[in-house]
């Protein structure tokens, strides 16, 4: 379901960002330095489509980089570029132009896709199906909604101050840390920092925080869609369209109704991304709930916010 709604996106994305590459985010060949295949992409996607890559081949950047990104060194970079035209051409020959086969398709988190299947799973040996969940004995997302605000305390957010240290890692440079100072108010979150978080991502840690507070204005079409085990939790899940457009899913601890995990996928013209935010270590702090430990996680990257003091707002 969420497959399909996150495929339907990325089609929508397709059509819009090749042709009407808006002049604020001119296509990558007019941006970078080296580009031969990629031509049209808007350069907001660059970094998502290398991380979908990387993501999809089970490497770090460093696999057909090196420190200097436009250089062709590596020859993986190369075998990219060829495997990029031939995906291209699979999907314009057999499937109409839309996003069918992806990098993903084939490879499944390894360098070289397996070719030959696995007796564990021949048709004879599949383990059972797991039981349909059975919606009509679940709660509302309303209700999950309303049950996590009141949990967290978030019906009045107090203004708080939280002084925090990020760290960074990527599978290259790592890890990096860095301090960080969050100014959470009515108006959103205010994020002071010199460390240097991933290149076109600065604004995750910054909705993450906003996403406890602000639940009912950031999410359309909340549904419950089953149960999941996150981290030691049993939760429900929900399944729910951010204001922006992006499906995601958040997944409430049964027992404590607060918010485990939020994860979405990010459409872009060669591949979905997922990513992941995690929230531990809840603590009590002027009548709410504050997660001490958000943690961040997408192909290309890894980060954790630890909260070290937190504090209402003068
Ligand atoms: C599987 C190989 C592969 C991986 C992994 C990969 N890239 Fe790339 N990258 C490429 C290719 C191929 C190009 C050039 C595309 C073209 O020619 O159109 C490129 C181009 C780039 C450029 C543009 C450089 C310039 O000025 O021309 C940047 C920046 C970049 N990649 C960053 C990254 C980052 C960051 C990561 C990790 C998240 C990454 N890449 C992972 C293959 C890869
Ligand atoms: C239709 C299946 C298929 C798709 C789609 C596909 N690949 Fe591949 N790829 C292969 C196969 C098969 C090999 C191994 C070729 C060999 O062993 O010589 C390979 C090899 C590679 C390699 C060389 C591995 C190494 O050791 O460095 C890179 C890099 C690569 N693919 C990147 C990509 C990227 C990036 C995409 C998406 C744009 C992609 N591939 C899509 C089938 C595919």
């Amino acid at each position: 379901m969420l497959r399909k709604l996150a495929l339907a996106l990325s089609f929508a994305t397709v059509v819009t960002a090749q042709q009407t590459a808006p002049a604020s985010d001119p296509p990558v060949e007019k941006t970078k330095k080296n580009i031969k295949v990629l031509t049209g992409l808007p350069t907001s996607q660059l970094i998502p489509v290398m991380a979908f890559m990387s993501n999809s081949l089970g490497v770090t950047c460093a696999h057909c980089h090196t420190d200097k990104w436009e250089s062709d060194e590596k020859q993986a970079k190369d075998v990219a570029r060829t495997m990029v035209l031939m995906q291209r051409d699979i999907n314009e020959r057999h499937f109409g132009g839309e996003l069918a086969v992806t990098c993903n398709s084939c490879h499944q988190g390894h360098l070289e896709p397996i070719s030959i299947p696995s007796l564990d799973r021949a048709g004879w040996n599949q383990p059972p199906a797991p039981p349909k969940p059975d919606l009509s004995k679940m709660p509302a997302a309303a209700e999950l909604v309303t049950k996590y605000v009141k949990a967290a305390g978030s019906e009045k957010p107090a203004a708080f101050d939280a002084t925090a240290t990020a760290t960074r890692a990527n599978g290259r440079t790592e890890p990096t840390s860095g301090p960080v100072t969050f100014h959470v108010s009515a108006e959103g979150v205010k994020i002071d920092t010199d460390f240097s978080y991933p290149p076109d991502a600065n604004r995750g840690p910054n909705t993450a925080f906003l996403g406890p507070l602000r639940i009912n204005e950031m999410y359309k079409g909340m549904q419950v869609t089953g149960t999941e085990r996150v981290r030691g939790h049993d939760t429900y899940v929900v399944e729910a369209r951010a204001t922006e457009g992006r499906a995601e899913r958040l997944f409430f601890d049964k027992e404590t109704g607060l918010l485990v995990r939020r994860y979405r996928e990010t459409p872009t013209d060669y591949g979905v991304v997922p990513e992941a935010y995690d929230f531990e270590d809840y603590r009590d702090v002027a009548g709410m709930k504050i997660p001490y430990l958000i943690t961040w996680s997408r192909a290309d990257y890894k980060v954790t916010h630890k909260l070290e003091k937190v504090a209402p707002a003068m």
